[in-house]
């Protein structure tokens, strides 16, 4: 039974686990090694439970008793006695398995979990005596209010250490888990890359990235175009996924880097939180195109929009086909995670079922 929960790390994630756990009952330590993140971490907490309070999602008293169940703590010693232990800290394969070493120490009986995006759960948890007792739970950003969790099995994971932490998250945390093979981007940041990826080679065939971002929301499948949402992103962010999976994949052709989104992460145009990107910002409006990308690509692409959908989703339902053959995860869970994690009102596999259908309705 999963009662004490310790968090490693108060930043973005750490702190909003911290606020999750708490909200949903659990009495939560955290530390973090850098002091002045744990010193504001009751701050910060307060202001999303405050928020969770004018939402109408907690009432004053449990945003109260959510508050004073979080301790912060100076020392990861002092985390010992943690039923279970998700290390939220820098994304670094060093940082981790050092603190992995030392948690093995510390608690020796607990789960101790990674919510890594982009590292391998095998290799953090390698060192540990025990392997069997640390699985991945990859929570998204913010935790409170994203309901998606990929749950990440290593061929080592205990099946009793996966369903226990997969029954907490289900009902203790009330979160839809997936279930995911230790593989790079796991579900979500794989099955998305060629959103991001083939989007650019239409621009660079010429497509408009206005007319791209249109063709695409256009079909109601999805509500953000692929330029926009990298600028919410962050270009410098989705390059740094699409990074690791090309090289953790080995290289394969379709996850190549694409330039236009390096030079514009060189130049500093890394999206809304820049004021420029793919387009142009003002006080958070969309101001128009960004000429230094309109700059990198060539004009006159004479794709019809169902052109641009047809080339856009199906290389998203090839990687869907390709992870789901791999054992990535299998359809359902697949569909799942991409709806909760994107907002679609339909998973890759629903599209391919929904076109068959059409197909043999037409016949
Ligand atoms: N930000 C996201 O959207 C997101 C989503 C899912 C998963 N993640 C993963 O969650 C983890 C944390 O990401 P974040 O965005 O919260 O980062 P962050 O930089 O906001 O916070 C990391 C915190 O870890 C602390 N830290 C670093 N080394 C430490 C150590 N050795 N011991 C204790 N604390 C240490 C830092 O002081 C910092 O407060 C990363 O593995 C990241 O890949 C991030």
């Amino acid at each position: 039974m999963i009662s004490r929960v310790a968090i490693v790390g108060a930043g973005t994630m750490g702190a909003g686990i911290a606020q999750l756990c708490a909200q949903s009952g659990f009495s939560v330590k955290v530390f973090d090694s850098f002091p002045a993140a744990l010193k504001s971490l009751p701050q910060r907490l307060r202001s999303g439970l405050d928020a969770a309070v004018l939402k109408g999602k907690l009432t004053t008293a449990q945003a109260e008793r959510a508050a004073a169940s979080v301790s912060p703590c100076a020392a990861l010693e002092d985390l010992g006695g943690a039923d279970l232990v998700i290390e939220a800290a820098a994304e670094d394969l060093k940082v981790k398995q050092d603190l992995f070493a030392r948690l093995d120490a510390i608690c020796p009986d607990a789960i101790l979990a990674t919510n890594t995006s982009s590292l391998s759960v095998t290799e953090i948890s390698a060192g540990l005596k025990s392997p069997e007792r640390a699985p991945g739970i990859h929570f998204f950003h913010p935790p409170v209010v994203m309901k998606l969790v990929e749950m990440i099995r290593t061929a080592k994971t205990s099946p009793e250490v996966f369903h226990g932490v997969w029954d907490w998250v289900l009902t203790g945390l009330r979160r839809t888990p997936v279930d995911v093979k230790d593989t790079p981007g796991f579900i979500v940041n794989r099955v998305m890359r060629p959103y991001y990826l083939e989007s650019q080679r239409l621009a660079l065939e010429g497509a408009a990235i206005t007319t791209v971002d249109e063709a695409c929301r256009g079909v109601g499948l999805v509500p953000m175009g692929p330029f926009e949402l990298m600028d919410l992103i962050g270009l410098d962010v989705n390059l740094a996924i699409t990074k690791v999976l090309y090289e953790s994949l080995g290289r394969p052709e379709r996850f190549t880097p694409q330039f236009p989104q390096e030079r514009l992460v060189e130049k500093g145009a890394l999206g809304r939180k820049a004021g420029r990107g793919w387009y142009l910002y003002e006080a958070a409006q969309r101001t128009g195109e960004n000429p230094e990308a309109a700059d990198l690509l060539p004009r006159g692409g004479v794709l019809t929009s169902a052109e641009i959908w047809s080339r856009i989703s199906g290389a998203l339902k090839s990687e869907a086909e390709l992870a789901r053959a791999e054992g990535v995860a299998g359809r359902a869970d697949i569909d799942t995670a991409i709806k909760l994690a994107m907002n679609f009102p339909q998973g890759p596999f629903e599209w391919q079922d929904r076109s068959a259908n059409t197909a043999k309705q037409g016949r």
